[in-house]
């Protein structure tokens, strides 16, 4: 490799697990098409019926359990071990990157794996066993939670999830509506000279203006743009296969 490692910024939402049967959440047979926001995602849910949340996350805990990563993940961790410097940052609270190899990844709402404390939520905790059970508290002596943001809720990591897209030499967004703030404005953190691509089925849809789309499954979209990359050493746009 050259001194600089071509930096690739890898940008995932719900899609990219889809295909490891993780249900994404906007299709119309996608999960808050089963299930009311306000019932099972927001504070207020929490203090109304806990218990409903509780039940909710451990059914989501169940799925991703039994899922495995997929191409599009394995071929993201493979160019990773090729030198390439691969930084994700998902929207996704599955734990599939990390399960492919993937070393760095940021998650921007949490983690279904962990709880946390529900007043502090820099105190993050190892799942209890058998998932959290109310009564079950911190150490500030509240009660955990799932270590996921909720809508309403600020973003901790957001500041972080912009600093590490601002270093990209290419921006990779695969998989998500771009329909939920503030995640969907880290593509305007890219560096004006770093491309951006969307792998999406709904590319086409959901591309904002500057963006290449690549309108295809993750696991095919993503293994053919790792593969250009890997033989030529370099990240760059390959239009033949964008048709742009
Ligand atoms: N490969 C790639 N993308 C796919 C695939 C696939 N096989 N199947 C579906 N998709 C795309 C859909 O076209 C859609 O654009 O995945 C996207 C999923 O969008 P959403 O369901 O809105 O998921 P996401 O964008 O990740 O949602 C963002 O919303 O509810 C919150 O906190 C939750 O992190 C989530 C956030």
């Amino acid at each position: 490799m050259t001194s600089h490692s071509p930096h690739l910024v890898v940008f995932t939402g719900a899609g990219i697990s889809a295909e490891s049967g993780i249900q994404t959440f906007r299709a119309s047979d996608g999960l808050w098409a089963d299930h009311a926001i306000e019932d099972v995602a927001t504070p207020q849910a929490w203090r109304r019926d806990p218990e409903r949340v509780l039940r909710f996350y451990d059914e989501r805990r169940t799925q991703v359990r039994r899922a495995r990563p997929n191409a599009a993940h394995q071929a993201l961790a493979s160019l990773e071990k090729q030198g390439f410097r691969v930084s994700v940052v998902t929207q996704n609270i599955d734990d599939l990157h990390e399960r492919a190899g993937s070393r760095d990844v940021l998650h921007l709402h949490g983690e279904i794996l962990k709880a946390r404390s529900s007043v502090d939520e820099r105190m993050r905790y190892p799942l209890p066993r058998g998932g959290i059970k109310l009564g079950d508290i911190c150490d500030k002596g509240s009660q955990l939670r799932p270590d996921v943001v909720w809508f309403g809720e600020p973003v901790p990591r957001y500041v972080e999830a912009c600093e590490i897209v601002e270093q990209a030499d290419l921006l990779l967004v695969v998989g998500t509506s771009l329909a939920v703030m503030p995640a969907a404005a880290l593509l305007e953190r890219a560096p004006l000279d770093a491309e951006v691509i969307l792998v999406d089925p709904a590319a086409e849809r959901l591309a904002p203006p500057g963006v290449a789309r690549l309108p295809q499954p993750a696991g095919r979209g993503v293994t053919e743009l790792v593969r250009h990359w890997s033989r030529e050493g370099r990240l760059w746009l390959p239009e033949t296969l964008l048709g742009a």
